[in-house]
C-alpha cells in the first residue's frame, strides 16, 4: 500500500554542546521520505521518548551506544502507526521502535514491535511499560534485590524510573521506601501519590542528615539515579552488606565535576555490593515485567505520571526539561 506522505519533519543535531545543552543544538528540517525497501515500513510517530542518557549521546564520545551524528537526526524509542508497509505489519498496527525525533520514520520491521493499545495506552510503552520501568523493575529484583523488610532509597524518584521505582519496592514487600526529588512539590507527590513513606529534598539542606532522619536504621538498598551527593550520602546511611544499584548519575551529565566523592573505602568496609546496569541486558524480561506491571496498573498498585510537550518542535525544550527536572514521571513528546 503506498501513501502520499513524501517528506517528514525531524530534528538534526546541529552542534555538540559544551556543558549544558541549548536549542541551540539542535535543529529541525523537513527532508523527502526514502521509498521503502523490502521487509520495512513507514511509521507516522504518535509519541516520542525523551531520556537523559541521550545527552552522553550528543558528545563525540565512544560508549555503550553510538553517539549522534551532526547534521543527522537524532534518534530513540518512539511509538507511532504502520501507514505504509511491505512487510508482514499490517497498515494501521501500533509499533515502538527506536526511530523517534521524527514525524515519520522508514523502519526495518524486524525491529519494530507490535504493541497491544487493548493492554495499555501507547505512549506507556515508552514509560512504565517501557525501558524506564523495566530498569526500575531490573534494578530491584535483580541487580539490588529487595527483600521483604528491606528499607530502599530512591533517588531521582519523581522521575519516570524512580517512580516506578518506590512502587515496585512496596509491592516487592519493603519495610520502608524513601525517596528524594527537587524541591517541596515533588516531595509532596512522592507521598501523596506514589506512596513513599519518606521523601528527601535534597536541594533543602543536608542529604546525610535527612537521609539519617528518614531512616534511622540505616539504608539496605539504593537505587542510585544520580551519583555525586546522593551515592556518597547512600554509603554513609547503609547497613552492613547493603546493595546499591548503580543505573545512572545525572548529576555528573553536563560534565561538571563531581563536588563530592563517594568514599569507597567506606563501602568496602560496609560489605557493599555495587552492581551497574543497562536496562538493554535485560531485554529478555520484557514479557514479564509487562505481565505484572500492566496488572498492577490495572489493580492500583502502581501509579503513573507523564508530562507531556506537544510537537515536534518542542522535543528539545522536553529534552533540555528532563536534565534540569521540568519533568514528573516520565517526559513525552506527543507528534501530531
Ligand atoms: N542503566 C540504564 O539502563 C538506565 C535506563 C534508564 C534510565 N537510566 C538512568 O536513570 C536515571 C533516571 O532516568 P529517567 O529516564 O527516569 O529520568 P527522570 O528521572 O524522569 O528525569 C531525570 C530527573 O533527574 C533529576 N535530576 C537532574 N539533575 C539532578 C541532580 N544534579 N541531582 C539530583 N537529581 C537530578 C531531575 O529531578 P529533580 O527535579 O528531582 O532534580 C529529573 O527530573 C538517569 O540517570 C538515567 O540516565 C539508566
Amino acid at each position: 500500500m503506498t501513501t502520499q506522505i513524501r517528506t517528514g519533519k525531524e530534528i538534526l543535531l546541529a552542534a555538540r554542546p559544551d556543558g549544558a545543552p541549548t536549542a541551540a543544538n539542535f535543529e529541525l528540517v523537513e527532508r523527502p521520505l526514502p521509498e521503502l525497501a523490502e521487509g520495512q515500513i513507514l511509521v507516522r510517530n504518535t509519541w516520542m521518548s525523551v531520556d537523559p542518557y541521550m545527552r552522553g549521546r550528543m558528545d563525540d564520545k565512544e560508549s555503550y551506544i553510538p553517539p549522534f551524528q551532526l547534521g543527522a537526526p537524532l534518534d530513540g524509542s518512539a511509538v507511532g502507526e504502520v501507514v505504509e508497509s511491505r512487510s508482514d505489519i499490517p497498515v494501521g498496527a501500533t509499533v515502538t521502535h527506536f526511530a523517534g525525533w521524527r514525524e515519520f520514520a522508514v523502519v526495518d520491521a524486524a525491529t519494530a514491535t507490535v504493541i497491544d493499545t487493548e493492554l495499555a495506552s501507547p505512549q506507556h510503552y515508552l514509560g512504565v511499560l517501557g525501558t524506564t520501568g523495566l530498569t526500575a523493575y531490573a534494578a530491584l529484583t535483580e541487580v539490588a534485590r529487595v527483600k521483604p523488610g528491606d528499607t530502599v532509597f530512591i533517588s531521582a524518584a519523581a522521575g519516570a524510573v524512580g517512580s516506578v521505582a518506590g512502587q515496585i519496592a512496596e509491592a516487592l514487600g519493603a519495610k520502608r521506601v524513601i525517596g528524594s526529588a527537587g524541591g517541596a512539590a515533588k516531595t509532596a507527590l512522592l507521598l501523596e501519590e506514589f506512596g513513599f513513606d519518606a521523601a528527601v529534598d535534597y536541594r533543602a539542606g543536608n542529604l546525610k542528615e535527612q537521609l539519617e532522619a528518614a531512616a534511622p536504621e540505616g539504608i539496605d538498598v539504593y537505587l542510585d539515579s544520580v551519583g555525586g551527593d546522593h551515592l556518597k550520602a547512600a554509603i554513609e546511611v547503609m547497613r552492613q552488606a547493603g546493595r546499591i544499584a548503580l543505573v545512572g548519575a545525572i548529576s555528573g551529565y553536563n560534565g561538571a565535576a563531581a563536588e563530592q566523592t563517594p568514599d569507597l573505602y567506606l563501602a568496602a568496609t560496609k560489605e557493599i555490593t555495587l552492581r551497574g546496569m543497562l536496562v538493554t541486558s535485560f531485554f529478555d524480561r520484557f514479557p514479564e515485567y509487562i505481565g505484572r506491571a500492566a496488572g498492577w496498573l490495572a489493580d492500583g498498585t502502581l501509579r503513573t505520571r507523564e508530562t507531556v510537550y506537544e510537537g515536534l518542535e518542542q522535543a528539545p525544550a522536553a529534552f533540555l526539561g528532563v536534565l534540569s527536572g521540568l519533568n514528573t514521571g516520565k517526559m513525552l513528546v506527543r507528534l501530531g
